[in-house]
């Protein structure tokens, strides 16, 4: 974070590029829907899920999303949202909820500024909701909070500040308070604004309607406000001003303050204040972490990198699509970009943005922004792109995996599709694929067991053919890093253990930590690293 503002060009300064966490089931879905609908990118609530419903009956991977109430694919929506006399560009990335596809996660946040966090009211910090929001930790990445369902039975609200305070270790400030609970929620007092918003439980198409407040001590209030709720919501209202800190800005944008919104996503009820906190509150672009230097998002100059790359989006067109988050600069489509890890430029001709209802061809775009690059391979996750100057991305990691299976075809004559379609997935960053000295056959690595699931039903599905994922005699892959020449003599001690990954780099297999720590013993010019860095 730098210690003055930048000055942005007006275009960057609109932006809000951000991710949504939560634990499955506490409304993202259904909250993404609602901004959609504010941003009008669509304009009934039910699209969403309309196209989701048609897409999934396409495919059994998307049945298994669908049977499991999992989002798997993680992709970017772009949206405009005008408040007051401003409008800004929303970039919503978003993330699997699963905890097996942490890894993806991770990486999609690398791509965004900040992160609004669901929780369920009754519910509270759920285990993937405290996951994700640890990732976020490790960035400082600026939180927004939501507290959703507030129309059903709730938790006492001090109760979920608190907890939110002590899990997650943050000081959390409240934006709005709710009025009545359960049945007898009647909607929240913006603290903000010094405003009235009643739910209107008829229409959850529509925004709410605000009245104006002067003050807590305004007569309109007890108009407005059934006499017990109102002398319960003044008395907790004292206290929240009394316990709580203000909203400080500085504070939210380096990650140890949130702002917490109540509200009914169903119901369409407080989405419109959050919208109005992250565009008031999120941060604006930010200055990306690179070597040999920072890439600020003032430049003039384009650079980007892919943090996503997803094959066969459209299965009628077996198209890749690399995700790139712009860091810095103006883009403008047929530019030609050097793709620094080739040294090779490359024409962009076809970049797409993901508008909610569709996609479409990107005439130009700005720093914060997310494109979609379709290309036949050479992007990869990690990638820099820019305009000649060798600046490479920083703090895009691969974990080892921690689960590992040999994966066979049905078919034996059909391995050398097999290797293909597995590669593919690895380029993705779905899998990792070994491929061991000695032996026949592949092991894979993921990081959760229902990764496996879904890439046997992928394999299957685009590539037509059947797979067989049983146990390996391997159950840990650690990277080998050194000098050739330790390297080399390592390796040649240790063949049956020895594989090399999708990318070429040597890896260390085994079924036993006593194996990894004799290595550190026997071989102190070798070491073995769970993380390497995607560059
Ligand atoms: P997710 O993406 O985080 O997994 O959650 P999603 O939006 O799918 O919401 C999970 C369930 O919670 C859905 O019910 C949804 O309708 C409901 N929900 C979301 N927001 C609210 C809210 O503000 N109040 C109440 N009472 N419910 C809410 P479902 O029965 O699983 O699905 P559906 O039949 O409604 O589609």
């Amino acid at each position: 974070m730098l210690d003055t503002p930048l000055v942005l060009a007006p275009e960057i300064a609109r932006r809000r590029t951000f991710a949504i966490i939560s634990h499955p089931d506490a409304g993202k879905t259904t909250l993404t829907e609602k901004f959609l609908l504010y941003g009008g990118a669509i304009q009934m609530a039910g699209q969403v899920r309309a196209k989701g419903e048609a897409r999934r009956t396409r495919s059994d991977f998307m049945q298994m999303e669908k049977d499991r109430g999992i989002s798997v694919s993680a992709s970017a929506m772009s949206f405009d949202f005008a408040t007051g006399e401003d409008s800004y560009r929303f970039n919503l990335v978003d993330t699997p909820g699963h905890s097996d596809f942490s890894e993806d996660t991770y990486r999609t946040l690398t791509a965004v500024d900040a992160a609004v966090m669901v929780i369920d009211g009754a519910k509270g910090v759920e285990s993937q909701t405290q996951k994700l929001f640890e990732v976020c930790r490790l960035r400082d990445l600026p939180i927004l909070t939501f507290c959703n369902k507030m129309d059903r039975e709730s938790r006492d609200t001090f109760e979920i500040i608190d907890e939110i305070q002590e899990n997650l270790a943050i000081d959390v400030t409240p934006a709005s308070w709710p009025i009545g609970r359960g049945r007898d929620f009647i909607g929240c007092y913006d603290i903000l604004r010094d405003e009235l918003q009643l739910m209107d439980r008829a229409d959850r198409n529509t925004v709410a309607s605000a009245v104006k407040i002067k003050g807590l001590d305004d007569p309109k209030l007890a108009e407005l406000v059934p006499a017990d709720l109102l002398e319960t919501f003044l008395e907790e209202i004292e206290m929240a001003r009394e316990l709580m800190p203000p909203l400080n800005a500085q504070a939210l944008l380096e990650g140890t303050m949130t702002p917490i919104w109540f509200g009914s996503a169903i119901n369409s009820f407080g989405v419109q204040e959050l919208m109005d906190g992250i565009a008031t509150y999120g941060p604006e672009p930010q200055p990306q972490r690179a070597d040999p230097r920072a890439i600020s998002p003032d430049e003039k100059k384009v650079a980007g990198f892919v943090f996503k790359v997803q094959a066969n989006m459209d299965p009628k067109h077996r198209d890749r699509v690399a995700f790139v988050r712009l860091a810095s600069g103006h883009f403008k489509r047929g530019m030609k970009l050097t793709h620094v890890r080739s040294k090779k430029p490359m024409a962009i001709s076809n970049p797409v943005l993901f508008l909610a209802s569709d996609r479409e061809l990107a005439e130009e775009a700005w720093a914060g922004d997310i494109i979609g690059i379709p290309n036949h391979g050479q992007l990869r996750i990690g990638d820099t792109l820019t305009e000649g100057e060798a600046l490479r991305v920083a703090g895009i990691p691969s974990f080892a995996p921690e689960l590992l299976q040999t994966c066979r075809a049905g078919d034996p004559m059909k391995a050398k599709h097999l290797e293909k379609a597995l590669m593919q997935f690895a380029e993705e960053g779905a899998a990792k694929v070994f491929k061991p000295t000695f032996g026949s056959g592949f092991i894979v690595g993921v990081v959760g067991a229902l990764q496996f699931e879904v890439l046997a039903s992928r394999i299957e599905m685009e590539y037509g053919l059947p797979v067989r994922f049983e146990a390996s005699q391997f159950t840990s892959a650690r990277w080998v890093q050194g000098q050739k020449p330790a390297v080399d003599a390592f390796v040649a001690a240790n063949k049956q253990h020895i594989a090399t990954d999708n990318d070429g780099d040597t890896v260390f297999l085994t079924r036993l930590q006593w194996d990894i720590d004799r290595v550190g013993r026997d071989y102190p010019d070798v070491s073995l690293t769970g993380t390497k860095e995607m560059m």
